[in-house]
């Protein structure tokens, strides 16, 4: 399997709230030297407790935060470097997201038909192409198990899967190799999360997708990463590689994500604690 993404010693602090010195320069160490690697059509999960660094690594990798330290390839070519026309165009629509807030992400006066309209225009704009997009937002809207008609709905005419289905669309709609999920399914229900991860991981064999899953609950994680990283205070403290070995983790702060919901780990006494 060839690497599509790879990010090295990826290094971002952010200036701490609070302080009391108007021009205060203490800095919150947010992500310390992150190491990853996305293979061709592997989904690698990225789990961490709330604050751990997640949603910022997630910008670093799409594009939308440039690192103080460290670099990120996709495909060869360097996310933050200098970069030809065509190369700003792969490097545009190589990786499409999708957030945890579907509601707030899909503006609610427009139509899906314009939602999903919206990134088709981009990748008429990045490959010159112009595009049939009545017939791509149908497609678009089939792959991910909507019926046609619903391109005429508005958001609020949805269910919170539906809606994150459009989102799903969306992303979709500028033929991307990666797609980045952050806590994509987090706000859904159970029995609606399967139903969600059972897509990604269809559409994943289907149309040749890589994903990296960002999400806190390891659950998920089990169900449809390939691999997985996991995240404390800004670094990674463990990388399983075979999920069949996910209870053999090491360390402690896994071992407390895991035990947490699976009840693995209490056997190992105080390593586990
Ligand atoms: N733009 C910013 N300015 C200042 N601090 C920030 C900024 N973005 C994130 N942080 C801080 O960086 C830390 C990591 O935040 P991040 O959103 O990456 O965590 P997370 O792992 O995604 O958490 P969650 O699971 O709650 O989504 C937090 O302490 C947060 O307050
Ligand atoms: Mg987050």
């Amino acid at each position: 399997m060839s690497v599509l993404l790879e990010a090295r010693d990826i290094r971002v602090s952010f200036r701490k709230e609070n302080q009391t010195r108007l021009f205060g320069r203490e800095r919150q160490q947010v992500l310390r030297g992150i190491d990853l690697t996305l293979k061709e059509g592997e989904c690698l999960g990225i789990i961490g407790e709330s604050g751990s660094g997640k949603s910022t690594l997630g910008r670093v990798l799409s594009g939308l935060l440039k690192p103080e330290q460290g670099t990120i390839e996709i495909c060869g070519h360097s996310l933050y470097g200098r970069h030809t026309r065509e190369e700003t165009h792969f490097l545009q629509h190589v990786l499409s997201v999708v957030f945890q807030d579907y509601t707030s992400s899909a503006n609610p006066r427009f139509r899906v038909s314009s939602i999903i309209g919206e990134s088709l225009r981009a990748l008429e704009r990045a490959t010159g192409k112009s595009l049939d997009r009545k017939r791509r937002v149908a497609e678009l809207l089939e792959q991910v198990g909507l019926p046609a008609n619903f391109a005429t709905r508005y958001p609020h005419e949805l269910s919170g899967g539906q809606l994150q289905r459009v989102c799903i669309a969306r992303a979709l709609a500028v033929e991307p190799r990666i797609i980045l999920l952050d806590e994509a399914i987090s706000s859904l229900d159970a029995s609606t999360q399967v139903q969600v991860m059972d897509l990604l991981d269809a559409l994943r064999k289907e149309l040749s997708l890589s994903y990296l899953f960002i999400t806190h609950d390891l659950t998920s994680i089990t169900y449809i990463c390939d691999r997985v990283v996991f995240m404390n205070m800004g670094e990674i403290v463990e990388r399983v590689d075979d999920m069949t070995q996910i209870s053999a983790i090491h360390s402690p702060y896994a071992r407390r994500l895991l035990q947490a919901v699976m009840g693995i780990g209490a056997e190992h006494g105080s390593t586990a604690a």
